[in-house]
C-alpha cells in the first residue's frame, strides 16, 4: 500500500538507506538532480543528513512515499527566508524509484507536497526540471503551468549543456502571489 509521510524527525537506519539508494537510482538512470554521475554511498548519506538537518531547522519540507514499508520516492520543499518570498517554496528532488514509476507515487507525491505548502502557508511553487524529458509531461499533468525554458542551464554527463524548463502553481490555500 503506497503511503507519503512529511519526515519531521531522522528516519529509521533502513529508511535512511533507501533513501541512499534512491538518490543513487535517480542519477544513475540519469535524473538531472545535481550530479552529473552517482554519488558514493558515503556522498549520497553526507547529502541526507545535510536535509534532514535542515528538515530540523524548518528551512525544508521533505516527504517521503513508502509501499508496503518500502522507499519508493521522495520530494523536498526549500522554503525561500527572504522577507519578499515566504509566500514561496521550490519543489526539489523529486524522484520516485526506477523500480515504482508510472504507477501514480510521483503524482501522488508532488500533491502531497502541495498540500503540505499550502499548510504552511505558502501560495507559489516553483520548480525547474531538465527539458524535453517526460518529467514536463509529468508536471502539466499535475497541474503545474510552464513558465519558460533556459538553453545551456545544466551541464550533463559527457560533457554537454542542456536547457531547464521552469513550472510553477499557485496553490488554492495559503497566501498569494
Ligand atoms: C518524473 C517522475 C517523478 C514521475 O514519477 P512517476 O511516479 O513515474 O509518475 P506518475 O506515475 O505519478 O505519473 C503521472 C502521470 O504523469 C505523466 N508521466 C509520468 N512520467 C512520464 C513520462 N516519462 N513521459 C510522459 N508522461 C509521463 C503520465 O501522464 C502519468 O500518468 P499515466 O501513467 O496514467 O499516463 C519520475 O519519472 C522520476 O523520478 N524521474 C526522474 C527524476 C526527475 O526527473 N525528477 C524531476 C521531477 S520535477
Amino acid at each position: 500500500m503506497l503511503e507519503i509521510k512529511e519526515l519531521k524527525s531522522p528516519p529509521s537506519l533502513e529508511l535512511f538507506s533507501e533513501l541512499v539508494e534512491l538518490l543513487q537510482d535517480a542519477v544513475q538512470g540519469g535524473a538531472s538532480v545535481g550530479w552529473l554521475t552517482p554519488p558514493s554511498t558515503k556522498e549520497a548519506r553526507n547529502y541526507w543528513s545535510e536535509v534532514l538537518e535542515a528538515v530540523g531547522r524548518g528551512e525544508r519540507l521533505l516527504l517521503v512515499a513508502t509501499d508496503n514499508h518500502v522507499c519508493a520516492g521522495a520530494v523536498q520543499v526549500a522554503m525561500v527566508h527572504k522577507p519578499n518570498a515566504r509566500h514561496r517554496g521550490e519543489v526539489q528532488k523529486l524522484v520516485v524509484h526506477s523500480q515504482y514509476r508510472r504507477r501514480g507515487v510521483g503524482r501522488t507525491l508532488l500533491a502531497a507536497a502541495d498540500k503540505a505548502a499550502a499548510a504552511r502557508g505558502l501560495g507559489l511553487l516553483v520548480l525547474d526540471v531538465r527539458s524535453d524529458t517526460g518529467t514536463e509531461a509529468f508536471l502539466k499533468r499535475c497541474g503545474y503551468e510552464f513558465a519558460g525554458s533556459i538553453p545551456g542551464f545544466v551541464q550533463v554527463a559527457g560533457g554537454g549543456f542542456e536547457p531547464t524548463s521552469i513550472f510553477y502553481r499557485r496553490l488554492a490555500a495559503g497566501a498569494r502571489a
